[in-house]
């Protein structure tokens, strides 16, 4: 399966040693695949989005950075950082967790959202920079696509495209979620 290629491929593009670690400090999120180079993961009314923020055609979007709390991911609107493009909007929320979909969602949407929610139990965790679903049956598994958006350069995050939905999404790309940024831009 696919998938599972992309997931050995990144793996192993890590040395063993660096094994599973814990990222203990705050952190903001890119995804990295094919011609995607390390787009950071943002806010966008409730989803997660990657790209430039500043093309975001919604009014509801955040920077945002990550906490690692025992294996759920705790997000918070960044309002530090230099990419924030619309001073003036409020950004209100905090504390909201990442979430895979839950079975029936249709969407695939990557959510943020104030409990938990997911058909899949288990914890999020790093291997080396590299986000990664720990399922309770002990399975690694990123199941990342980046699907483009309405905006050009804008990609909507979603979970576990099935098959038929990569064929109907042709330009839906998957990407793995690592903690460091892109070395240029
Ligand atoms: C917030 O964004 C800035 C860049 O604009 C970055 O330097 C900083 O590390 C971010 N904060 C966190 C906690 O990731
Ligand atoms: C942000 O919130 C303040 C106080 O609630 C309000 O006065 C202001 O209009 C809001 N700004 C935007 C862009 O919604
Ligand atoms: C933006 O989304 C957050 C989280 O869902 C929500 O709490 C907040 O009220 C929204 N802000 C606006 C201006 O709609
Ligand atoms: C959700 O559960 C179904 C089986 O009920 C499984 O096929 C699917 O992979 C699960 N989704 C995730 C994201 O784990």
């Amino acid at each position: 399966m696919a998938l599972n290629i992309l997931l050995l491929s990144f793996l192993a593009s890590y040395p063993i040693l660096s094994s599973v670690v814990a990222a203990d400090s705050d952190f903001t999120l890119y995804a990295y695949g094919t011609d995607i180079n390390g787009l950071e993961l943002f806010f966008a009314d409730g989803n997660a989005q990657v790209g430039d923020i500043s093309t975001a055609a919604t009014s509801n979007v955040s920077n945002v950075y990550f906490t690692l709390d025992r294996g759920e991911l705790l997000a918070n609107p960044n309002l530090t950082s230099t990419r924030t493009f619309r001073p003036s909007f409020n950004s209100t929320w905090s504390n909201l967790e990442l979430n895979v979909p839950v079975d029936d969602d249709s969407s695939n949407s990557i959510s943020f959202t104030q409990n938990f929610i997911s058909n899949e139990t288990g914890k999020w965790r790093f291997y080396g920079p590299s986000l990664l679903f720990d399922t309770s049956s002990g399975q690694l598994i990123s199941l990342f696509f980046a699907k483009p958006a309405a905006t050009t350069g804008l990609f909507d995050l979603v979970w576990d495209l099935s098959k038929a939905e990569q064929e109907e999404n042709p330009d839906a790309k998957p990407v793995a979620l690592r903690n460091i940024a892109p070395t240029s831009g």
